[in-house]
C-alpha cells in the first residue's frame, strides 16, 4: 500500500471495521483501503456542500437590494479575478488528483491476486452459484467456504447471461459473463457468514440468486473440505434422499417450489405422483404416459428425473418456459441417484407447509433409484 493510502486507511478507515452508518460490516484485507477512499470522497463533500451553503446565504444577506435600489441597478461587478480563479481552480485539481491516486492503488491492488492464492472455480447460471474447489475435487452450491487468513481467487464464469459476484462485507464485486472467465480475489479476516449476492440484473428471479460465504479457520476448513470431498461416497443409500434436500436442494430452490407454488419451474411438491402415473403434459400436448410404456423411453419413470436434470430443455412442462440450464457435469452419479430418491421420499422430508424437516424419519424409505446396478 502506498503511504497516501496507509494515510486514508489509518485517518478514515478506523472507524468502518464493524460496520457504521454508510458501510457494512468490514471483514477483508482491502476493505479498511476501499472504506478510506469513500469517506474522504464524502468528507470533502460534506466540507464544500457546508461551504457552498454557507457562503450562498451570506452573499444572499449582505447583497440583498432593498425595493428603493431596484430601479439604480447597475451591473459593474468586477468581471474577473486572476488570484481567485487560479485558486479555485488548483485547489480542487489536486483534490481530484488525490482521489485518482488513492483510486487507482486501490484498484491495482484488487486487480491481481497474490500467487499463492486459493482458487475456486464459480459458475454464474440463473438462478444460482456454483463454487467448484479443484484442490479437493468438491463442488458447493449456494455456499462457499474459503479459509481465513489465506487470499482466496475467484475464478469466474456464467452459462447464460451476466451476472455479477458481491460480496459486500469484502468489498469485492465483479462481473461474471458467459463465454470468458473475469477474477477476483479477497482475503478474509473474520471467520465467520457472508452474504453473497448477484450484483447484475439477471432475469426474473435475480433477487433470489444469493449465497452465503463461510469464512472458517484453515484447520476447521481443511476438516469441512476433506468430509464434503468424501460426503456423497460415504453416505449410506438411506441417507441419500436427506443428503439431496440438505446439500443440492438449494441450487434448484429458486425455481422449483415445495409447498405447490408455481415458479419459474413446477413445484417438486407431488412431482414424483405425477411421475409415476405419467400424467405430466407438455408443451408439445403429449403426456410423460406416451413416453412410458414397454420399451418406451421412460419405461422406467425414475429416468424422466434423472433425464429432465441432465437434458432439461427435452421434454418441457405445459405452461413453462426452457429456462432451465443442465446440470451435467456439475453432479456425480451418486448425487444424481439423491436427487432422484429425495424426489421420491418428498413427502418425508417436507412438513405440509413444505418446510424441510430437521432428522426426518427415513425407516423405510424408497432408495431404488430405477439404475441398473
Ligand atoms: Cu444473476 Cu442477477
Amino acid at each position: 500500500m502506498s503511504m497516501l493510502g496507509m494515510l486514508a486507511t489509518t485517518k478514515l478507515g478506523e472507524a468502518t471495521s464493524g460496520g457504521g452508518f454508510w458501510m457494512p460490516e468490514s471483514a477483508s484485507t482491502v476493505a479498511p483501503e476501499i472504506d478510506g477512499v469513500f469517506y474522504f470522497i464524502n468528507n470533502i463533500n460534506y466540507f464544500f456542500f457546508a461551504l457552498c451553503v454557507a457562503i450562498l446565504i451570506w452573499f444572499a444577506i449582505r447583497y440583498h437590494a432593498k425595493p428603493s435600489e431596484h430601479a439604480t441597478f447597475t451591473t459593474d461587478a468586477p468581471t474577473h479575478n486572476t488570484p481567485l480563479e487560479l485558486t479555485w481552480t488548483a485547489i480542487p485539481l489536486l483534490l481530484v488528483g488525490v482521489i485518482f491516486w488513492l483510486g487507482m492503488d486501490g484498484f491495482l491492488e484488487l486487480s491481481e491476486a497474490p500467487d499463492d492464492s486459493y482458487e475456486v472455480q464459480v459458475t454464474a447460471q440463473k438462478w444460482s452459484w456454483t463454487f467448484q474447489h479443484p484442490d479437493f475435487g468438491v463442488t458447493e452450491a449456494a455456499e462457499l467456504t474459503v479459509p481465513l487468513g489465506r487470499p482466496v481467487r475467484l475464478i469466474m464464469t456464467s452459462s447464460d447471461v451476466l451476472h455479477s459476484l458481491f460480496v459486500p462485507a469484502f468489498r469485492v464485486k465483479n462481473d461474471v459473463v458467459p463465454g470468458r472467465y473475469t477474477s477476483l480475489w479477497f482475503e478474509a479476516t473474520k471467520p465467520g457468514q457472508y452474504r453473497l449476492y448477484c450484483a447484475e440484473y439477471c432475469g426474473k428471479d435475480h433477487s433470489k440468486m444469493l449465497a452465503v460465504v463461510n469464512v472458517l479457520p484453515e484447520d476447521e476448513f481443511q476438516t469441512r473440505l476433506g468430509k464434503l470431498a468424501r460426503e456423497y461416497e460415504d453416505i449410506a443409500d438411506q441417507d441419500l434422499p436427506e443428503y439431496a434436500m440438505v446439500r443440492l436442494y438449494n441450487r434448484c430452490a429458486s425455481c422449483h417450489s415445495l409447498d405447490g407454488k408455481s415458479g419459474t419451474g413446477p413445484s417438486f411438491k407431488g412431482l414424483w405422483d405425477r411421475t409415476k402415473s405419467g400424467s405430466t403434459v407438455f408443451t408439445d400436448g403429449s403426456t410423460l404416459k406416451d413416453y412410458m410404456g414397454p420399451g418406451g423411453e421412460f419405461e422406467v419413470p425414475e429416468n424422466y428425473i434423472r433425464d429432465s436434470i441432465l437434458n432439461p430443455r427435452h421434454y418441457i412442462v405445459q405452461n413453462y418456459a426452457a429456462t432451465m440450464p443442465t446440470f451435467k457435469g456439475q453432479l456425480k452419479e451418486r448425487q444424481i441417484d439423491a436427487m432422484v430418491l429425495m424426489l421420491k421420499n418428498l413427502d418425508r422430508l417436507i412438513d405440509e407447509q413444505g418446510n424441510p424437516i430437521e432428522n426426518p424419519d427415513l425407516s423405510g424409505a424408497d432408495v431404488s433409484t430405477g439404475a441398473q446396478k
